[in-house]
């Protein structure tokens, strides 16, 4: 079982002492077991005897929020020859004004699994073409990009316009702390037209629904305003559940996927929702509870020199160390959780929300360190093509293209001083 980190000590002892007879919802600890419970429960399709369990699909990317956020850490790009696990892509096609819709036939995301009976809507495979960039000392580091095509397509080929966008599963450590910080501190460090003149601009991701403007920030492009919304379309993109906020019991499947419609779901009956608001709930209170990254001082080393270059360089323009949050504690997401453009190395060229093609959210560094897929394997950026932070940092462009070139201008000391000083927060 994966282990979250510092909530399951606290949480036990809250469990037991609260009496099992208390009521769940009456409970803030149990709703977060229960979440906890859910975000890694084992989804299987219906019909089936555990009506509870069911509903699964018809299509789906896994069976489990855990299966791409194992032990709430980041996901990976898959193996040569291997199927993607915590590697999506996502599908959209420009809609001519300005914006972007989904591919007409196969929806937000492929589905590279389906329900017993019904065709995968296709296979992702992944190819990586290298290039190699020379820093001022003369080094060479090599650098991969991913090609992205998808095979075996059940219901015949994707739109012309379609683009795609693989994505690795971000970590979800600390979310609940990015989530209090005040929409007017994160606006506050907006500068849509540079008007300081420093070359970065950074722009709220600025979502639009029938209650007016709400400030997006997760998502690699800040197009989730909160954790329930992240939590309700996690649930009915990439594992096809039905819940209050994406009520089609067949998840991302379009009308011209009529095999996909018309499959058995596990909505109906006293069930309602395969996904109910409570349920909803208590994984976004789980997702609250995962502590954010502590820093880690590297034994015994001095840190001091990496933080002095972190800051000369110009990295702090964008992943702003600290935010304060509501409860008026202060955090440390090295991240100011507005959108850059990256230029043109990193962008997918697909219009999310307010985010244009070639604009992020700046990733939050905390815990970056402990990023470790497993057998010492390490991915960042949107789509976990840079396998070292060095990597990472030399595929910065557009408004960070001043940034980049400090680094690449380092003598090599200072590069792994900037590196552990990232390593350790
Ligand atoms: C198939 C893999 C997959 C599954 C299953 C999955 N996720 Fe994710 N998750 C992702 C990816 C990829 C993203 C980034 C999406 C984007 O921005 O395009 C993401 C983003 C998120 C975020 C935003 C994190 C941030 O830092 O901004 C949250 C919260 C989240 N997922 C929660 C969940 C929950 C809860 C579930 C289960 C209901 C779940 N996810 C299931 C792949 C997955
Ligand atoms: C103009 C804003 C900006 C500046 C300046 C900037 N970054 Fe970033 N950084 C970003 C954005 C946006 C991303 C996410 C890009 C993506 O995923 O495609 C990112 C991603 C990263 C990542 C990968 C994080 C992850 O979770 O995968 C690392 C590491 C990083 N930056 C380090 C640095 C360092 C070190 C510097 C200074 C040399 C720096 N950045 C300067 C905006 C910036």
């Amino acid at each position: 079982m994966p282990a979250y980190p510092a909530i399951s000590a606290l949480l036990v002892w809250a469990a037991l002492t609260s009496g099992a007879a208390q009521a769940a919802e009456s409970d803030p600890a149990l709703a977060i077991l229960d979440g906890r419970a859910l975000f890694e429960k084992l989804w299987v399709a219906a019909p089936s005897s555990t009506r509870a369990s069911d509903g699964l699909g018809p299509y789906y990317n896994a069976r489990a929020c855990s299966a791409c956020h194992h032990g709430a850490g980041r996901g990976h790009p898959p193996a040569p020859g291997d199927a993607p696990v915590s590697f999506v892509v996502m599908t959209a096609r420009p809609d001519g004004a300005g914006g972007a819709t989904p591919d007409p036939t196969y929806g937000h995301q492929i589905q590279t699994f389906a329900a017993p009976g019904l065709l995968a809507e296709g296979q992702v495979a992944v190819d990586w073409t290298e290039t190699r960039v020379r820093l001022d000392d003369g080094s060479e580091v090599a650098l991969r990009r991913p090609e992205v095509a998808v095979e075996a397509l059940a219901h015949g080929p994707l739109d012309p316009a379609t683009l795609l966008s693989p994505r690795i599963a971000p970590p979800v450590r600390g979310l609940g702390l990015i989530e209090a910080i005040p929409a007017a501190a994160i606006l506050a460090r907006a500068d849509p037209d540079d008007a300081d003149g420093d070359g970065i601009s950074g722009r709220a991701n600025l979502l639009s629904d029938e209650a007016g403007a709400t400030l997006g920030r997760f998502g690699w492009k800040a197009a989730s305003p909160d954790l329930p919304a992240s939590t309700a379309r996690a649930f009915a993109i990439d594992i096809g559940l039905s819940n209050p906020a994406h009520p089609e019991p067949w998840g991302d499947c379009t009308e011209t996927q009529d095999d996909c419609r018309t499959a058995p779901h596990g909505d109906g009956d006293a069930r309602g929702f395969e996904i109910d608001q409570k349920a909803l709930d208590a994984v976004a209170a789980f997702l609250r509870h995962i502590e954010a990254p502590a820093p880690r001082p590297s034994d015994g080393d001095d840190t001091a020199p990496g933080e002095a270059l972190f800051h000369g360089a110009g990295c702090a323009n964008c992943h702003t160390p600290s935010y304060a949050t509501a409860g008026g504690g202060e955090i440390h997401p090295y991240s100011d959780l507005l959108l850059h453009d990256m230029g043109p190395g990193l962008a997918d060229g697909i219009v999310e929300a307010g985010a244009s093609g070639s604009e992020w959210r700046t990733a939050p560094l905390w815990g970056i360190g402990l990023t470790d897929a497993g057998g010492g394997e390490t991915s960042y950026l949107h789509d976990g093509r840079a396998r070292d932070l060095l990597e990472a940092i030399l595929w910065h462009g557009g408004e960070a293209d001043a940034a980049r070139n400090s680094v690449m201008a380092m003598p090599e000391p200072d590069r792994a001083a900037l590196i552990r000083f990232l390593e350790s927060l």
